[in-house]
């Protein structure tokens, strides 16, 4: 990769702003930011509120760290400098879906406190939503669901997060997550229920699909895998 920087490069935008966009989806541009452990439900979470608010009639994303890992980022592994690379870029996408008007909802690690806060710095005030989804080591081991920790515990993975490298706490989250006390029901309820008292989607969102549609959506969204 090259490392000279573009020049002679003029910002250029349009007549339609992130306004008109949000008045035309009928919601507010936001980035969801999810960070904890691996196996802290991160994805889980966010997959669980993608398909409630989808079924109030929202657009919503979800920007994943395994997926975005074997495309836009397949380059980076997993040093303080490859981890930090992988923020800034999903931080660049996620303005630019935030600046789109959609929910945007991330699901990485982003273990550095520096990392995640430079992306908040990239944003409006308010369009930064970040969501400590806490959950012990110790109950992360014991679920495993990728069987990780275990190779990471027999040297089998360097600098596996809560392992062998860092992670840094929120200091200050707008929402905080206690996977292990909390049903995934509560968890994905608690971040809906924060978006509406922000005002990024409406108090009487009502169900926008009646529940014979409901059942065609997630029996598509299951064939697809995503539910
Ligand atoms: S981050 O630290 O750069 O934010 P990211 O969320 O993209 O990480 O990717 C984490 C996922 O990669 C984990 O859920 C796990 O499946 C996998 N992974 C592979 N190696 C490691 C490692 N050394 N540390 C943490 N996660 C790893």
């Amino acid at each position: 990769m090259t490392e000279q920087k573009a020049t002679n490069i003029t910002w250029h935008g349009g007549s339609i702003n992130q306004e008109h966009r949000e008045q035309l989806l009928g919601q507010k541009g936001v980035t969801v930011w999810f960070t904890g452990l691996s196996g802290s439900g991160k994805s889980t979470v966010a997959r669980e509120v993608e398909k409630k608010l989808f079924q109030l009639g929202h657009l919503v994303y979800v920007l994943d760290g395994d997926n975005i890992r074997h495309g836009l980022n397949k380059n980076l592994g997993f040093s303080p400098e490859d981890r930090e690379e992988n923020i800034r870029r999903i931080g660049e996408v996620a303005h630019l879906f935030t600046d789109a008007g959609v929910i945007t909802l991330t699901a990485f690690i982003s273990p550095y406190r520096k990392d995640r806060d430079k992306v908040r710095g990239l944003m409006k005030e308010g369009q930064f939503v970040e969501v400590f989804v806490d959950c012990a080591l110790e109950e992360c081991e014991k679920r495993d669901p990728k069987g990780l920790f275990k190779k990471a515990r027999a040297g089998e993975i360097k600098e596996f997060t809560g392992i062998s490298a860092p992670y840094e706490e929120p200091e200050n989250p707008e929402i905080k997550l206690d996977t292990k006390q909390q049903t995934l029901e509560e968890s994905a309820g608690a971040v809906i229920e924060f978006l509406k008292e922000k005002g990024i989607i409406k108090t009487n969102s009502q169900d926008a699909y009646s529940d014979d549609e409901k059942e065609i959506i997630n029996k598509r969204l299951s064939d697809l895998g995503y539910v």
